[in-house]
């Protein structure tokens, strides 16, 4: 699928990874929905440079948590643009709670976000599309068992089960994958210097670049023959801890 002239929907887009994406796909000639929930103003930002690149870009907001928001998003985004083709699931909860100090409510939150969301907005694109071409790329963890995280880390699994179903389930004209990252940007509250930790652990020796994400989205997106597949840019970081 060449991006130019599409329509895609980016989810988190306002900051950090999804920002960076957003941009990436307004740069290749795309029509960029830009979601965002609370980060109302650095999306705008998002928009306006998406613009500035010479593409479409509107704003979307929605707390994926909420039916009534997650069921209004893909309508509003093809009421505004005519279709959407490409959907990048990047919304996600990302909190350190461990085991024992999972509620109902953390569990039921990450598993809203990082897998109920993913799975509706996908269900709502494929039935749009009617059997036309479409791209999902799910945004995954290189490390999906996390005892830290626990509720996190079981929802990143489920994610990745819910990536090779719906790949299955809307072949041959949506492909559906997903890309595992490893440390690329760090986590907010991270102390000094983690940057250099993370480093240190990981093969490549460094941590990975919005860049080197923002190219393998559109390499992904661009590839009709690939799907239902995990994609690492970890540096290596997954063969380190098996
Ligand atoms: N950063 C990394 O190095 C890294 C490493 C491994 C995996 N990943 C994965 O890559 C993706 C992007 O990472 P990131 O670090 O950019 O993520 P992030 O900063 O933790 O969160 C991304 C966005 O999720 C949105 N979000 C959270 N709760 C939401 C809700 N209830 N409804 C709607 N949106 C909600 C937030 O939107 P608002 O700000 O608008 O509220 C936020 O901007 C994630 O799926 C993450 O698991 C990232």
């Amino acid at each position: 699928m060449d991006p130019r002239g599409r329509v895609a929907l980016v989810t988190g887009a306002g900051r950090r990874v999804g920002h960076a994406i957003a941009l990436a796909l307004g740069g290749a000639g795309a029509n960029v929905a830009v979601h965002f929930n609370t980060a109302r103003e650095a999306a705008n930002e998002t928009v306006s440079a998406i613009r500035k690149a010479g593409s479409g870009a509107e704003l979307f907001q929605a707390d994926l948590r909420d039916d009534a928001a997650l069921d209004g998003l893909i309508p509003a985004v093809i009421s505004r643009f005519g279709r959407l083709e490409i959907l990048i699931n990047s919304a996600s909860v990302f909190r350190d709670i461990p085991l024992f100090e999972t509620t109902r409510a953390e569990w039921d939150e990450n598993f809203a976000v990082n897998v109920r969301a993913p799975f509706l907005l996908s269900q709502a694109m494929a039935r749009s599309l009617d059997g036309k071409p479409g791209k999902i790329i799910n945004l995954n963890d290189w490390k999906n068992a996390r005892p830290k995280r626990f509720a996190y880390g079981v929802s990143k699994s489920a994610l990745s089960g819910l990536t090779r179903s719906m790949a299955l389930a809307l072949a041959p004209n949506i492909q559906v994958n997903e890309v595992a990252l490893g440390a690329i940007l760090l986590p907010p509250g991270s102390p000094p210097g983690y940057e250099h930790v993370l480093a240190r652990r990981t093969p490549a020796k460094r941590m990975g670049t919005l860049e080197e994400i923002a190219g393998t989205m559109l390499w992904l997106i661009q590839n009709d023959y690939v799907t239902g597949e995990t994609v690492r840019v970890d540096g290596g970081q997954h063969l380190s801890r098996v």
